[in-house]
């Protein structure tokens, strides 16, 4: 049985990465931020001050860095934006320095990314080996994994993994949508031609589990299912899922009046991504089609 050290473990992903792992046996040490540990098992940090409990680091064989500021947690502006950046580059500074000076250092580092990485692409097909797009979540994405440098210059092996729209009711995209679309106000958003990478919960937490215990993963990996949809592709599929209609569309310019430069970011974007290194490697996902996703989603 290993043990496995978690930042950002109190989030959606850590959640169910931490549940998972601790009922096949595994140990899961969590990172906790702004508290002191009140047991072993927890390594408390502060990313901003570089503050670590590095000691409890010894001798964990992973680590799965997930820790990052709600990108849609707020509107955008510069302080906002500053913060998302920086939630993500010191804590994964902080982290990776500490564990490039211990002595016995665990043989392997998932760091998270996300497919923002690639920016707004139209259909073109992205696979690990397409360059990073331009804008600020391609520019954050760039920094983010930058700083995982000190953990394989160490000798680790580090896989950053570019993740796409996780979806799950515990959080994150799709919990925000179930109200509209019960509703019936859900509807295409801007033209519905804009590519969108998802991948369920359940299928990202057994690619974090795949990529500790595969030694031929390294570097960048996409987190996605195998088959990306489009907005209108999507919004069909979750209506009919719901039993809902999905005649309300969300014009681009009341989607920018409403939320800002996040708008084009995050839901106007489009960004096809396969999982080509995952497939590489033999990684079956649960759910690789929409529809038996969101089935399994929406239980
Ligand atoms: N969910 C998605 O659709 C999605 C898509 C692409 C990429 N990702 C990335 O995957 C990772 C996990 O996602 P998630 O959905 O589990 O996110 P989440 O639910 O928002 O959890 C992230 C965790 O990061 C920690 N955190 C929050 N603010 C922080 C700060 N200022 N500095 C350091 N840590 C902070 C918190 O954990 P503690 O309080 O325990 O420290 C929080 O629970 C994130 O890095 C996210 O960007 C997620």
């Amino acid at each position: 049985m290993s043990t496995i050290a978690i930042t950002g473990a109190s989030g959606m992903v850590g959640q169910a990465l931490a549940k998972s792992l601790e009922a096949d046996g595994h140990a899961v040490r969590r990172f906790v931020r702004g508290k002191s540990a009140t047991t072993a098992s927890e390594i408390a940090w502060d990313p901003a001050s570089g503050l670590i409990e590095a000691d409890k680091l010894e001798g964990v064989d992973a680590v799965v860095n997930l820790a990052g500021e709600n990108i849609a947690g707020a509107r955008w502006n510069a302080k906002v934006k500053e913060r998302i950046v920086s939630s993500r580059v010191d804590s994964t500074r902080t982290l990776c320095q500490a564990l490039a000076k211990l002595e016995r250092k665990p043989s392997v580092l998932v760091s998270a990314s996300a497919t923002g990485f690639y920016g707004d692409r139209g259909a073109e097909r992205l696979s690990e080996e397409s360059p990073a797009g331009v804008g600020y979540l391609p520019e954050t994405c760039v920094r983010w994994e930058a700083e995982t440098r000190p953990a394989w210059e160490a000798g680790i092996r580090v896989v950053q993994l570019r993740i796409g729209v996780v979806l799950s009711t515990a959080g994150g995209a799709l919990a925000k949508m179930l109200t509209p679309f019960k509703l019936g106000a859900g509807g295409v958003l801007g033209s519905g031609e804009q590519y969108m990478s998802w991948i369920t919960l359940t299928d990202l937490v057994a690619a974090i589990r795949f990529a500790i215990d595969n030694p031929t993963l390294h570097g960048a990996v996409n987190a996605v299912s195998p088959q990306p949809v489009t907005n209108a592709e999507f919004t069909k599929s979750l209506g009919a899922a719901l039993n809902r209609p999905t005649i309300l569309p969300a014009p681009a310019f009341a989607l920018r009046l409403a939320m800002g430069e996040m708008a084009d970011a995050l839901l106007l974007a489009s960004t096809r991504v396969e999982p080509a290194r995952l497939s590489q490697a033999g990684f079956n996902f649960q759910h690789p089609e929409l529809k038996t996703a969101l089935a399994a989603c929406l239980g």
